[in-house]
């Protein structure tokens, strides 16, 4: 049962102190589906603690992947094993809560042939289509139709016992929105273990595929080109584990960027430990723009970490009014949609006017109404908003309504003069992990409170 909890904050405290960043949801659920296409352990360190990934093992368990926190060696250890392929099918009643259970579709068809995976349906930021990833699958021979709502994905094969491996093929998948984050892990696992090589064309580029390449070459792919728009799969007959060393997921840039933002909107002064800068830099660009920037800094234990790029120690810095600017968001490398929200916070307090432009999903405009509650001065406009920037928001109630709007109204609340209600944060509890406890660690006036009287 879904609890109903809400956070009240009272704004207006200025953020200080260090926060590390998590291992990455978006980055961790398709390494999860992954775990399909093999019969042997894999290891998965860094996990992040979300309601989503608790989700994606619910989905795994019934497909025969054990998949559990390994509370021995550390709580974000993972461990995920299939050891029974005689269910391949994922069901509606958990695939509509989650829609990224549709990366199991990929990995299923691989290995066993045969995959029967619920349409994810919409949700709050969009239709969310899957005709890309079907169109991939196709190409690699897949015999796919629909029925009863569900996604039915065969091998090629001359009878129930004869299914023979998916081929290589040559692949565009480009879509109106640009490429698919979740449709191209789908395609580059199935190709992994399909006879010849593949190439996708406009694959997404989004760091998170990059580092599920890495753990499908670590299991022995051959895969060169992740984090490219053209992807290279040369076939294998079979997949292995990871071996006891695991997989570290990278760090989540989302869950960064929000933390980011939260100390810029109340012109606070916070270091991120295992921040990944390399993958932000869109999002930096447009933050030195207003007078944001980050700082490298030496961590407490070690010299600067300056060799990993994804891991970095750095300090956010912004003690002064911020510029408005114009954000578009764009498929990697360009500004994720996933911050859009939360930028439209920062910058509804900005000295001028600003545009943000959602080109990925038209309709991420759901927390526009709730921040026009607390004063933002806010004018949507087909896949546009105009952001005059206020002097200061008010606190209000608010209900969240999918994860990263409500990312962009704790924000706003963090920054409001007097007390604002955010209810439904379930929908928050799904990417970013007790975000109340990581604020109220930085000095914000936030509690978590069950059943609010709204
Ligand atoms: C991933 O979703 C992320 N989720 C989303 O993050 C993120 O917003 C999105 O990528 C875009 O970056 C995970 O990684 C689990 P897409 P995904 O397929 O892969 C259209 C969050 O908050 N499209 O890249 O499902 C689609 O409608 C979540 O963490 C088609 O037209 O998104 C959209 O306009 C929200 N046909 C665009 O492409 C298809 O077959 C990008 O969608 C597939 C997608």
């Amino acid at each position: 049962m879904i609890r109903m909890d809400a956070f009240i904050i009272n704004g207006g405290r200025q953020l200080r102190g260090r926060v590390r960043i998590n291992g990455s949801k978006n980055a961790t659920l398709p390494e999860m589906a992954a775990a399909l296409l093999t019969d042997e352990p894999v290891i998965l360190h860094d996990v992040p603690d979300l309601a989503d990934i608790r989700n994606m093992a619910r989905v795994l368990t019934p497909l025969g992947c054990s998949a559990t926190r390994d509370t021995d060696a550390s709580p974000k250890t993972y461990n995920l094993h299939t050891t029974d392929t005689s269910n391949s099918l994922a069901h509606y009643d958990i695939v509509r809560t989650m829609r990224a259970s549709i990366c199991t579709l990929g990995p299923m068809l691989a290995r066993r042939g045969y995959a029967k995976v619920s349409m994810p349906g919409g949700c709050n930021i969009g239709d969310r289509p899957v005709d890309l990833h079907l169109r991939g699958l196709r190409a690699l021979g897949a015999e796919i139709h629909l029925d009863g709502g569900y996604i039915i994905a065969e091998s090629p094969g001359t009878g129930p016992h004869e299914k023979r491996r998916l081929r290589g093929s040559r692949i565009f998948l480009g879509g109106p929105y640009g490429s698919t984050v979740l449709g191209t892990d789908n395609v580059m696992c199935a190709a992994a273990l399909a006879d010849g090589v593949t190439v996708i064309e406009s694959a997404a580029c989004e760091p998170e595929v990059e580092d599920l390449a890495k753990l499908l070459n670590t299991m022995g792919a051959k895969i060169t080109g992740a984090g490219s728009p053209r992807i290279i799969v040369e076939g294998v007959e079979k997949l292995h584990g990871t071996g006891p060393d695991g997989h570290t997921v990278m760090a989540d840039r989302i869950e960064a960027g929000t933390y980011i933002m939260a100390s810029a909107i109340t012109n606070g002064d916070v270091v991120l430990e295992n921040c990944p800068v390399d993958a932000l830099l869109a999002v930096m660009d447009r933050l030195r723009e207003v007078g944001v920037w980050l700082e490298p800094v030496d961590p407490p234990e070690t010299p600067c970490n300056h060799n990993d790029p994804l891991r970095q120690t750095v300090r956010v810095v912004s003690n002064r009014r911020l510029e408005p600017t114009i954000v578009v968001t764009q498929p990697h490398p360009g500004f994720p949609t996933d911050l859009q929200a939360q930028m439209m916070a920062l910058l509804s307090l900005a000295d001028g006017n600003s545009i943000i432009t959602e080109k990925i999903f038209p309709d991420r405009f759901l927390h526009v109404a709730e921040m026009l509650r607390m004063g933002a001065s806010l004018i949507r406009s087909g896949n546009s908003a105009l952001v005059s920037g206020t002097r200061e928001l008010i606190g209000a109630p608010v209900m969240a309504s999918d994860l990263r709007a409500s990312a962009g109204l704790v924000l706003a609340g963090l920054a409001a003069r007097g007390q604002t209600v955010i209810n439904r944060v379930y929908h928050l509890d799904r990417g970013y992990e007790r975000m109340e406890l990581t604020l109220q660690q930085l000095g914000a006036d936030i509690q978590r409170v069950d059943h609010p009287a709204v």
